[in-house]
C-alpha cells in the first residue's frame, strides 16, 4: 500500500510541476507567438498607460492600440467598455491592465501601512490586503500601486504614513504580506491583484524630510537598508510589478537608474515582472536636470529598463524616432513588451478580460469590516498608562474632546481615494453606540479641524471636564497632513490643541489622549500631561470602534512602534538601527540644564549626542505597552559558537503577570561587534507573538539561521562575517537581556 501512495504522490508532484512549469514555459511561448504578430506601433502601446481623466479621447487611443493600461478606473462598466474596445476592436485584442492606488484598503478602509506595520501582524496584514483586492477586483482593477516599501527614518517626510517604518525586517515582513494578500493564491483568480512595489529606490531618504528631495545613498547602504524589502518582495513574494521612484539619487533620477533596474533588478534578482514609472517621473529627468528633453527622457527611461510608462507619453511620441535614430534598439522594446505581456498572461487577461462588478454583494462586507476592526485594535499603540486608568472598569461621565472624536473622513487617512466616509464608524459613534448605554458620554469637539486656532469653546470644555470623571481627548493631524507631498517641518501638534490639552489638564478631571497621525509628531510635553496615551495612526473605517474596544477592555493593546518618535524635529534622523559611531554618548553626558558656566570647553565629554536633547528618542522602535506585563526569563542559548550554516535557538520562559490575557511581540535584535564595515548597533531579526491568559507562562523558543546574519561588506559581496555577536530578545529595541555567541 506504501508503494502505492508514493507512486500516487510522485505523479500528483511532477504532474504538478510539469503543469507549473507548463504554465511558464506556456506564457513564453504565448508571448513569443504575440511578440512576433505585433506591429512597431502595436508594442508601444502596451508601454503606454493613460490616465482615467479622459475616457472618451482614451476610448480613440484604446482603438488605435496606442495604450496598455489606464489608471484609475473604478466604474466597471467603464472598465469594460475600454476593454471591449481593446479586446474585440483592435487587431491582436490585448486586453488592458488597469491599474489604481488601493493602498489600505478600497472601499473597506484599514489604518494607514504605518499602522499596520504596528501590529507587527503579517498574517492580518496580508488577510486585510486579500480584502483590498476582493473588493477593488470586483471594479475591473486589476493592479495595484502598492505596498510602499520604502524605508523612512524622516517622520518630516508625508509618506511615512504610506510605509512600514524606519526598519528593513518589519518592512520586508509586512510587504511580503501584503503583496500576498493582493496577488493572492494563483495571480489569475479574477480577485487576484498585481502588486506594485514602490518607490524603487531610495525615495523615503529624501534629504530633510523634504517629498522628492535629493537622496545620497551608496551602493552599500542600498543594498544592507533600502533595497532589502525589495529584494525579498522579488524572491519570497513573486512580485509582480514595481515602480520607479521620483528621487534621483547620487545626481541620477531612479527612471533613468540602470544600475538599480537592469544590474539589480534583472541580473541580480532575476526580477521577472514589469517596471512603470511613477506619475510623469519620466519627463521629470528634464526638470532634474538629467536629459535635455522629452526625446532624451524617453530614450534614458527605456534603456535604463522602465518597460510602462506612466501617463507622460514620451514612449508614444518618441520611440520610433529614438529606433531610427539607433538611440534604443528593437531588442530593449521587445524585452520590455515580454516583461508587460508576461504579467498580463499571469494574470489571466486573456482569458478573462471582463469584471462582473457585483460591488454591493462585496464592498463593505461585514466580514471586511471586522477585519479591519481587528487589525485598527491589533495597530494601535499604549503609550502611556498612569496608575493603569485603562481600561475604563465602570461606567462613568465621559467628557469627549477634540478635532478627531467624530472625524470620518480624517479618520481614514492619506490615498484614500474610493473608501466612503459615511462608514466610519468615529470614536465618538462607537462611544456612544456601543458603550454608551452603560456610560454617560458628553461631547463637544472644540476645535472644529486640527489647524483650528479658535478658543472660543474652552470655557464650556473646561465646566463639563470639571463634571467628568475622565476626559477622552482625540488629537492629531487632518489626514491631508500627511500622504504625498506633504513635508512638515514642526512635528508639535496643530493649531492649539496642545494649549486645549493643557486647559483641560487644569481641571484635574483625569485625562486620556488619543492621537491620530500619519506620522510620528513630537509629542513629548502633552505625553507627560496625559494620565494615558493612544497612538492610532489614521485607523481606517473601524478605527473608532477599534479604539471604544481598548478604552473599555474588550481589547488589549499589543501594538509596537514600527518607528521611532524623536523629542524633537531637531534630533531627525533618529532611529534605531544607527551606527554606534567613534565617539558614543552613554546618556550621563552633562547637558544644557547642568553644564558649569565658563566650563572649560573639553570638559562635556565630546561626545555623539545633543546638549539639548542628548540621544533619547521620546519612544523608541518596538515600544508599545499592553494591560498586561510580561516577564522575560534568562535567555539560553543552543550554542555560543557557530559555523556559518547552523541555526542558533534562543530560548526563554514568558510570563504575564497581570490579570488580563494578552499579546507580547517578542523582538530579536543581533549586533555583529566588528565587521569589515561598521553595522548598526541594533538589527531586528525576528519577532514572535505570543498570547499569554492571566499568570500564564510559556517556554518561547527563536531559532536564528546565522545565513540571516549576512551582509555587504567592505567588498561589497553579500556574506556573513565571522565574529563576535550580541543578542537581545526583549519588549522593545531598548529594552531585553543581552546574550553572546560566536559564528566561526
Ligand atoms: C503618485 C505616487 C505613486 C502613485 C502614482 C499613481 O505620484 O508617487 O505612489 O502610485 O502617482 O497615483
Amino acid at each position: 500500500m506504501k508503494k502505492l501512495h508514493y507512486i500516487v504522490f510522485l505523479l500528483i508532484f511532477f504532474g504538478y510541476n510539469i503543469n507549473a512549469q507548463n504554465s511558464d514555459a506556456q506564457i513564453e511561448k504565448k508571448i513569443d507567438i504575440l511578440l512576433k504578430k505585433m506591429t512597431l506601433k502595436e508594442k508601444i502601446g502596451q508601454m503606454n498607460q493613460l490616465s482615467a481623466d479622459d475616457m472618451e479621447t482614451n476610448f480613440k487611443v484604446i482603438q488605435q492600440g496606442m495604450a496598455g493600461s489606464v489608471l484609475s478606473i473604478t466604474n466597471p462598466e467603464i472598465a469594460n467598455k475600454a476593454q471591449k474596445i481593446a479586446v474585440e476592436q483592435t487587431r491582436l485584442g490585448i486586453p488592458l491592465i488597469f491599474g489604481r492606488d488601493v493602498i489600505h484598503g478600497f472601499k473597506t478602509i484599514f489604518p494607514i501601512p504605518l499602522g499596520q506595520a504596528a501590529s507587527f501582524n503579517p498574517d492580518l496584514v496580508e488577510k486585510a490586503a486579500r480584502v483590498a483586492a476582493i473588493e477593488a477586483s470586483e471594479t475591473g482593477i486589476r493592479w495595484t500601486f502598492a505596498p510602499m516599501i520604502d524605508i523612512a527614518r524622516d517622520p518630516r517626510w508625508g509618506r511615512i504614513a504610506e510605509s512600514c517604518g524606519e526598519d528593513p525586517y518589519l518592512t520586508s515582513v509586512m510587504g511580503v504580506a501584503m503583496i500576498k494578500g493582493f496577488q493572492g493564491k494563483d495571480l489569475s483568480d479574477p480577485s487576484s491583484i498585481a502588486a506594485c512595489a514602490k518607490h524603487f529606490a531610495g525615495y523615503g531618504a529624501a534629504e530633510g524630510g523634504r517629498d522628492y528631495n535629493t537622496t545620497a545613498i551608496t551602493e552599500r547602504q542600498f543594498r544592507n537598508v533600502y533595497l532589502v524589502p525589495f529584494e525579498e518582495a522579488v524572491k519570497k513574494a513573486n512580485l509582480a510589478t514595481i515602480m520607479t521612484a521620483f528621487n534621483a539619487n547620487d545626481g541620477i533620477p531612479s527612471s533613468g537608474n540602470e544600475f538599480l533596474l537592469k544590474q539589480i533588478l534583472r541580473k541580480e534578482w532575476n526580477f521577472k515582472g514589469f517596471v512603470v514609472s511613477d506619475w510623469a517621473s519620466i519627463t521629470e529627468m528634464v526638470d532634474h536636470g538629467f536629459c535635455t528633453d522629452n526625446k532624451e527622457a524617453a530614450e534614458k527611461a527605456i534603456n535604463a529598463g522602465v518597460d510602462m510608462e506612466m501617463v507622460s507619453g514620451t514612449y508614444v511620441a518618441y520611440i520610433e524616432t529614438l529606433l531610427q535614430e539607433k538611440k534604443i534598439s528593437i531588442e530593449t522594446i521587445n524585452e520590455e513588451i515580454r516583461n508587460i505581456l508576461r504579467v498580463k498572461f499571469k494574470l489571466g487577461l486573456f482569458e478573462n478580460p471582463y469584471v462582473k462588478g457585483n460591488t454591493k454583494d462585496v464592498f463593505y462586507k461585514e466580514e471586511h469590516l471586522n477585519l479591519a476592526e481587528k487589525l485598527a485594535e491589533e495597530s494601535i499603540v499604549l503609550l502611556k498608562n498612569e496608575a493603569q486608568i485603562l481600561p475604563f472598569n465602570k461606567s462613568k461621565t465621559i467628557a469627549v474632546f477634540g478635532p478627531l472624536a467624530d472625524a470620518p473622513h480624517e479618520q481614514l487617512g492619506t490615498w484614500v481615494f474610493d473608501g466612503e466616509k459615511n462608514h466610519t464608524i468615529t470614536p465618538l459613534k462607537a462611544l456612544k453606540e456601543k458603550y454608551g448605554k452603560d456610560s454617560n458620554i458628553i461631547y463637544e469637539p472644540v476645535l472644529k479641524y486640527s489647524r483650528d486656532k479658535d478658543s472660543t469653546n474652552f470655557d464650556k470644555a473646561r465646566k463639563i471636564a470639571q463634571e467628568a470623571d475622565v476626559v477622552l481627548l482625540f488629537l492629531g493631524e487632518e489626514s491631508i497632513l500627511s500622504g504625498e507631498a506633504h513635508s512638515l517641518s514642526d512635528l508639535n501638534l496643530q493649531g492649539i490643541q496642545s494649549q486645549l490639552l493643557s486647559a483641560l489638564v487644569k481641571t484635574k478631571t483625569p485625562l486620556i489622549t488619543i492621537v491620530m497621525a500619519g506620522r510620528p509628531l513630537t509629542i513629548e510635553k502633552e505625553v507627560k500631561l496625559s494620565n494615558a496615551v493612544l497612538y492610532a495612526w489614521h485607523p481606517g473605517t473601524m478605527g473608532g470602534s477599534a479604539i471604544a474596544n481598548i478604552l473599555f477592555g474588550k481589547a488589549n493593546p499589543s501594538a509596537k512602534l514600527p518607528v521611532t518618535f524623536p523629542k524633537n524635529v531637531g534630533q531627525i534622523p533618529m532611529y534605531y538601527n544607527h551606527l554606534n559611531t567613534g565617539r558614543p554618548a552613554n546618556g550621563s553626558e552633562l547637558n544644557l540644564t547642568n553644564i558649569p558656566v565658563e566650563a572649560s570647553q573639553t570638559s562635556l565629554g565630546n561626545k555623539s549626542y545633543y546638549l539639548d536633547s542628548g540621544t533619547q528618542p521620546l519612544f523608541p522602535f518596538g515600544f508599545g505597552l499592553s494591560y498586561s506585563s510580561f516577564d522575560y526569563g534568562k535567555l539560553k542559548l543552543s550554542k555560543t559558537v557557530l559555523k556559518k550554516e547552523e541555526v542558533l535557538e534562543i530560548s526563554f520562559t514568558l510570563k504575564n503577570t497581570a490579570q488580563y490575557e494578552g499579546t507580547e511581540i517578542a523582538q530579536l535584535y543581533i549586533r555583529d561587534i566588528t565587521a569589515s564595515i561598521a553595522l548598526p548597533v541594533k538589527e531586528l531579526k525576528s519577532f514572535q507573538r505570543i498570547t499569554l491568559k492571566p499568570n500564564e507562562e510559556k517556554q518561547v523558543t527563536f531559532k536564528l539561521p546565522i545565513t540571516d546574519l549576512a551582509f555587504c561588506g567592505i567588498d561589497m559581496k553579500k556574506k556573513v562575517e565571522a565574529g563576535k555577536f550580541d543578542l537581545w530578545i526583549g519588549s522593545n529595541s531598548e529594552k531585553g537581556e543581552k546574550v553572546s555567541f560566536e559564528v566561526q
